[in-house]
């Protein structure tokens, strides 16, 4: 996230993630030993995590237009800078408001890194709020979400960028059902195809975090992975996030040579990016990577 502005073609600059950094590495965190423990979906496909937030960081920016008064509700947000990139340091959208839900490890590691990197920060970030709950605590986070649609009401936004996948299908099934009964709620959410199981980490790599993966979905692109609650679905649509990488990758590659290079080695874990040439249709070669936008009635 951190390098995203130095890239050609750059999605976004992310300020904090530029500061985390930089105190990471006057702390002499060992980068190289971090990127080969996550290589894996996204060590094959660089770009996976910028482009998922940068597709997520607009979806709330549309949001937020129609419905100034928003509530954005992340599930797992974990170190992310999404509040801060939005919001452009708190000073936009001061109407909405952003709840953060991760686990209570995750919540002290982010207090502790972010207490230090805001400490000079003039800005007003009194709308975000971040708590220890798990996702699959159903009755605890609707109950905080309920405490503040009592005093105002609000439109909800649900973002899941890649936290669901590590929650068992059947409380997944429950937390989807009771975004469902929240009126107008948008979610957004990742899904991994079970065939990851097979390739994920390429040739050479366990990929470790395969073994945390509980909830993977059977459908193909453009098919609903939340059938059981088609009769609640206003709008539904897909993005296809290995299409963005790819683009990306063509523009940013410095040669034709640089490009197969990588589609070769990315064909490790994404088997069906060889049926791509210059035109890139996510519905001929499903690279199972995707992010769902549903709109409940
Ligand atoms: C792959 S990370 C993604 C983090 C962030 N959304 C992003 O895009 O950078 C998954 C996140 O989900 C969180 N998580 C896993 N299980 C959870 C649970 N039961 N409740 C809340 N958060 C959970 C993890 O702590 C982690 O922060």
């Amino acid at each position: 996230m951190a390098e995203e502005k130095k890239q050609k073609f750059s999605l976004f600059e992310d300020k904090i993630a530029i500061k985390i950094k930089s105190s990471l590495e006057s702390a002499n965190f060992d980068f190289k030993t971090y990127r080969n423990n996550s290589m894996g979906l996204s060590g094959k496909a660089p770009w996976l995590v910028t482009v998922r937030a940068w597709y997520c960081d607009n979806l709330i920016r549309t949001f937020l237009a129609q419905n100034p008064n928003g509530l954005i509700v992340e599930f797992g947000g974990g170190m992310d800078a999404r509040y801060f990139r939005v919001t452009e340091m708190g000073q936009k959208f001061d109407n909405s408001r952003w709840l953060m839900l991760d686990l209570d490890g995750i919540v002290d590691l982010r207090k502790s890194v972010y207490d230090e990197v805001l400490k000079n920060e003039s800005g007003n970030f009194g709308n975000l709020e971040v708590k220890k709950c798990s996702v699959a605590d159903v009755p605890k986070w609707s109950k905080i979400i309920d405490e503040i649609l009592k005093t105002e009401k609000r439109p909800i936004l649900f973002t899941d960028m890649a936290c669901l996948t590590y929650i068992e299908p059947d409380s997944v099934n429950t937390i989807f059902s009771k975004v469902s009964t929240y009126p107008g709620a948008w979610i957004l959410f990742n899904t991994l195809h079970k065939s990851f199981l097979e390739t994920a980490g390429g040739n050479n790599d366990e990929h470790a975090a395969k073994s945390n993966w509980k909830w993977l979905v059977d459908e193909k692109y453009g098919e609903n992975p939340l059938k059981y609650l088609d009769d609640k679905i206003k709008f539904r649509n897909e993005f296809c996030v290995l299409e963005k990488c790819y683009e990306l990758r063509k523009l940013r590659s410095e040669s034709v040579g640089e490009f197969e290079e990588w589609k070769s080695a990315a064909s490790e874990v994404y088997p069906e990016i060889v049926k791509h040439g210059q035109y890139f249709d996510p519905s001929v070669a499903d690279l199972g990577y995707n992010l769902h936008w549903v709109i409940f009635e």
